[in-house]
C-alpha cells in the first residue's frame, strides 16, 4: 500500500511552491540584472564599427536616443560610457571605489610597464605608495615654490626658440606652435626629474630618449586589434607591440643609465639640488626597485608633455578665433604685470581672465577627453543598472563639457562664464572633469595648473599672434583627432611678432 508521502500529490504540493519562489527569485534578479540601455552589436565585434575615429563624438551622440549612462561591448570588452554631468556626479560621489581600476590594454604590457605604473596600478597598497610619493614628496605646494625657477628657465627657452624661428619665417607661413610647447613640456619634466636639459645638442642621450619616448606616444595612440580579440595577441597583426617593445626598451636602457649616474655621484657625495629623482631614490629599497622606478619615470614625461602642449595649442587656436576674448586676456597681462617684466606663477592668481580662458579650453577640448578608462572591481549596481565585474568606464569629460543641462550656449568659447563662478578643474564639479575626479584623478594637476597658466601668459605676454596664410577665424578647420590626446586634426600654425624683450 502506497504510504501518504509517497503520493505525487505530495511532492505536487510541496514543490509548488518552492518552484514559484524560485521563479519569483529569477525574475526579480532578472530585473535586478538589468544592463544599461545601448545600440544593438554585431556578433563578435560589437560596436566597434559604429564608434568610428572619434569615439568621445560618437558617444557623446548616443546620449539623445539611449540617455546618459550607455552600454556597449567594443569586441570582447563590456563597455559603460558615462555622458552627463548628472551621471558622472553618481559615479564619482557614491561609486567611485568600485570602478577604481583600470583597463591594461596590450601596449602597457610590453616589458611589464603595467606592473610599475601609477596610472594603470590595481588600486591597493602600491598605488597608495607610489601616488604619495608624486602628490606629497613631489608635487606638493613647497616643493613646487622651490621648482618655480626651473619652469620660467624652460619656458624662458621656448620663447627664444620661438623667436628666433620666428625670424627665419617665410611671408605668410606660421609657426607651429604645439611643437614648440611640447618640446618645453618635455624639457620641464627632464629638469624636474632630472635635472637635465633633454634638448642639449651635446647630448645623444638625451635626444635617444626622446625619439624613443614619441616612438612610444605613437604606438600607444594607435587603436590596437589585440585590445578587442586578446587572442590575437600572438599574432600582434599591427606590429605595434614590436615596435613598443623596441622604443620603450631604448628609453628604459636610457633611464636607467641616469639612474646609475645619480646613484653614483649620490656615493661620492656629490651634492646638487633635490630634484624627483632624489625623491624617488629615497624610496627604492622601501617601496620599489630600480626597474619599476625607470618605468615610473617614463610614466611622467607620457602624463605630462602631450596633455600640456595639447592644452596649450586649443587655448591659442580658440583665442585666435575669438579675437576679443584675445584682446581681453592680453589686456590684462598688461594691467598686472606690465611691460617691464616678465609673467611669473606668483601672477596667476591675480589673472583671472587667464584662469577663465584655461578652464574655458579644458572644458571643450579635455586633452583626454573620456579620461583614463576605469574598470569596474566587482558587479556593481549603478543608477538601477547591473554592471558586470571588469566591465571597462568611459567617462565623456568631452560630453560632459557640453552638457546642456550644466552649460549655457555650451558650444561657445566663452571665458567670461567663469568670472565669478567658483567652479573649478579639481574634481569637485562634475560638469568640468578635464583631469577626472575622485580616487584616480590626475596626480600631477598642481604642476598642470602652473604650467598652462605660465606657458600661455608669456606666449600671449611676449608676442601678438596672428593666424598665418589666407586662414580666418571663420574658416579656422577646429575638427580634433584622437591619439594618445585629442589634438586639432590641423595643426595650428600662428603668426608670433615679438612685442617687447624683457630685462
Ligand atoms: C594638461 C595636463 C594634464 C591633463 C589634462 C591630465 C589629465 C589626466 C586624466 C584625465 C587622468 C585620469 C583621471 C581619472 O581617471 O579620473 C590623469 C591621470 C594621471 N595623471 Fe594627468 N593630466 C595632465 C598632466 C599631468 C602631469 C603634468 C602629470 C605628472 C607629471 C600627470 C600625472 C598623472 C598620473 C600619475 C595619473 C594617474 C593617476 C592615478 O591613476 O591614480 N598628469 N591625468
Amino acid at each position: 500500500m502506497a504510504r501518504p508521502l509517497d503520493s505525487p500529490l505530495w511532492y505536487l504540493l510541496f514543490l509548488s511552491p518552492v518552484v514559484v519562489l524560485l521563479l519569483i527569485h529569477r525574475k526579480l534578479s532578472a530585473s535586478k540584472r538589468r544592463l544599461p540601455p545601448g545600440p544593438p552589436g554585431w556578433p563578435l565585434f560589437g560596436n566597434m564599427f559604429q564608434l568610428g575615429p572619434m569615439p568621445h563624438r560618437t558617444l557623446a551622440h548616443l546620449k539623445d536616443r539611449y540617455g546618459p549612462v550607455v552600454w556597449l561591448r567594443i569586441g570582447a570588452t563590456n563597455t559603460m560610457a558615462i555622458l552627463s554631468t548628472k551621471t558622472a556626479a553618481e559615479f564619482f560621489k557614491n561609486h567611485d571605489l568600485s570602478f577604481a581600476e583600470r583597463t591594461i590594454t596590450d601596449m602597457m604590457r610590453v616589458n611589464n610597464y603595467d606592473k610599475s605604473s601609477l596610472a594603470l596600478a590595481p588600486y591597493g597598497s602600491y598605488w597608495r605608495i607610489m601616488r604619495r610619493l608624486v602628490t606629497v614628496d613631489m608635487l606638493v605646494a613647497k616643493r613646487l615654490n622651490e621648482t618655480a625657477h626651473i619652469r620660467r628657465k624652460c619656458v624662458d627657452d621656448m620663447l627664444v626658440w620661438i623667436a628666433r624661428e620666428a625670424n627665419k619665417l617665410e611671408e605668410g607661413r606660421g609657426l607651429h606652435v604645439a611643437r614648440y610647447v611640447f618640446l618645453m613640456s618635455f624639457n620641464l619634466l627632464g629638469n624636474l626629474m632630472l635635472s637635465r636639459d633633454l634638448f642639449d645638442p651635446e647630448s645623444n642621450e638625451g635626444s635617444e630618449f626622446f625619439t624613443a619616448m614619441m616612438g612610444m606616444m605613437e604606438w600607444t595612440g594607435h587603436a590596437n586589434v589585440v585590445d578587442l580579440f586578446p587572442w590575437l595577441r600572438w599574432l600582434d597583426p599591427q606590429g605595434l607591440r614590436r615596435n613598443m617593445e623596441r622604443d620603450m626598451g631604448k628609453a628604459l636602457v636610457i633611464a636607467s643609465k641616469f639612474v646609475k649616474e645619480r646613484i653614483e655621484k649620490q656615493s661620492t657625495g656629490e651634492k646638487a639640488q633635490r630634484d624627483f629623482l632624489d625623491v624617488l631614490l629615497e624610496h627604492l629599497d622601501n617601496d620599489t626597485n630600480e626597474e619599476s622606478l625607470n618605468i615610473f619615470i617614463l610614466e611622467l614625461f607620457l602624463a605630462g608633455s602631450e596633455t600640456t602642449s595639447s592644452a596649450i595649442e586649443w587655448s591659442l587656436t580658440e583665442l585666435l578665433c575669438n579675437p576679443e576674448t584675445l584682446t581681453k586676456a592680453k589686456a590684462e597681462l598688461s594691467e598686472v604685470v606690465g611691460s617691464d617684466r616678465k609673467v611669473e606663477e606668483s601672477d596667476i592668481e591675480n589673472l583671472p581672465y587667464l584662469q577663465a580662458v584655461i578652464k574655458e579650453t579644458l572644458r571643450l577640448h579635455p586633452p583626454i577627453p573620456m579620461l583614463v578608462p576605469r574598470r569596474a572591481i566587482h558587479d556593481t549596481e549603478f543608477m538601477g543598472y547591473f554592471v558586470p565585474r571588469h566591465t571597462q568606464v568611459f567617462v565623456n569629460a568631452w560630453a560632459i563639457g557640453r552638457d546642456p543641462d550644466a552649460w549655457e550656449d555650451p558650444l561657445a568659447f566663452k571665458p567670461e562664464r567663469f568670472l565669478g563662478s567658483k567652479i573649478d578643474y579639481k574634481g569637485s564639479h562634475y560638469e568640468l572633469i578635464p583631469f577626472g575626479a575622485g580616487r584616480r584623478m590626475c596626480a600631477g594637476v598642481p604642476l598642470a595648473h602652473r604650467t598652462l597658466h605660465l606657458v600661455l601668459s608669456s606666449l600671449l605676454h611676449h608676442f601678438d599672434w596672428t593666424l598665418a596664410g589666407d586662414v580666418t577665424p571663420s574658416t579656422m578647420d577646429t575638427r580634433d583627432r584622437l591619439g594618445i590626446t585629442m589634438r586639432k586634426l590641423e595643426p595650428l600654425f600662428a603668426l608670433p611678432k615679438m612685442v617687447k624683450s624683457e630685462s
